[in-house]
């Protein structure tokens, strides 16, 4: 069966059908979905009941899987699976005031996975598994266009500047103590260029607001404005297309030039639990 698409808004995101991804997949098939990734860099596959196993092997068609850096949000039975979720292992909504609450809430602020990795990651894969009646929605804005239209004044400003980013600053953000030194070392912050050069030679807004913790050169005051103005801008409604989730669903998504919120939804009452893998990058973000 030929895969078909259908594009879900005018900037980003196609539905893909024709494809179980349950597998196993021909070469035809995946070449086909390759393409469509980076054509439209969001692709919607609905009913796709996949087991996390499943779930890999799809992901490894299109590179190599990250294992994220704390132990607590991984799978025990698939270190490849990160689980994206408010419950915790004991199967109960994780009190919104502990840690791992609190850590849960990070995908409520605008990124792009893995920012604060020297080889970001290319893209990742994201299950639905229980899904929220209220909020819960996942947005995508494309950064190719927000670079593209953005006013030639503010293309002046950030022309050449870089930012800082930090898996440590996230978990500031939402008060959390320092991690465990060994799972920190791996993780050392990293200075990316704010517009980045794709390999097909178009250029792209990099920002990340969950881990860019300061633009380099510009006083703490000035870094945090010029953060905000550029967030601003990239997630104007105009750009930005949203999910809303039915268990099942898989989403995948290029996260060199498209970036993703969570909007929040009551997260003391409701279970949301998403399986994601994470297609590791093959080069740094070049200015
Ligand atoms: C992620 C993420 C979005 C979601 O997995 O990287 O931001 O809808 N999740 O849970
Ligand atoms: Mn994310």
């Amino acid at each position: 069966m030929p895969i078909r698409l259908r594009k879900l808004h005018p900037l980003i995101g196609a539905e893909v059908t024709g494809v179980d991804l349950a597998g196993p997949l021909d070469q035809a098939t995946v070449e086909a979905v390759r393409n469509a990734w980076s054509r439209y860099g969001v692709l919607l596959f609905r009913r796709q009941p996949i087991t996390d196993e499943q779930q890999v092997a799809f992901s490894r068609h299109f590179g190599s899987l990250e294992i994220f850096p704390q132990a607590a949000n991984r799978s025990q039975a698939v270190p490849e699976i990160f689980r994206v979720t408010n419950v915790g292992d004991d199967n109960r909504i994780r009190p919104v005031d502990s840690p791992g609450g609190r850590y849960s809430t990070l995908i409520w602020v605008w990124h792009t996975d893995s920012s604060y990795r020297r080889v970001p990651s290319k893209g990742a894969v994201l299950h639905a598994i229980e899904v929220v009646s209220k909020g819960g929605d996942t947005l995508f804005a494309n950064m190719c266009h927000a670079y593209r239209q953005m006013p030639a004044e503010l293309k002046a400003r950030i022309a050449g500047l870089r930012a800082r980013h930090s898996f440590q600053y996230s978990r500031q953000l939402r008060q959390l103590p320092p991690m465990d030194p060994a799972e920190a070392a791996r993780v050392p912050p990293v200075d990316h260029p704010l517009v980045r050069r794709l390999r097909d030679g178009r250029l792209s807004l990099y920002v990340s607001a969950t881990y860019m913790e300061r633009i380099l050169g510009l006083s703490e005051g000035e870094s945090r404005k010029l953060i905000d103005e550029l967030m601003a801008w990239a997630t104007q409604d105009a750009f930005v297309f949203r999910h809303r989730w039915h268990p099942h669903d898989v989403l995948m998504w290029d996260n060199r030039w498209c970036i993703h919120v969570v909007t929040p939804f009551d997260h003391s009452a409701e279970r949301r639990v998403m399986h994601r893998t994470t297609i590791a990058g093959i080069e740094p973000v070049e200015g």
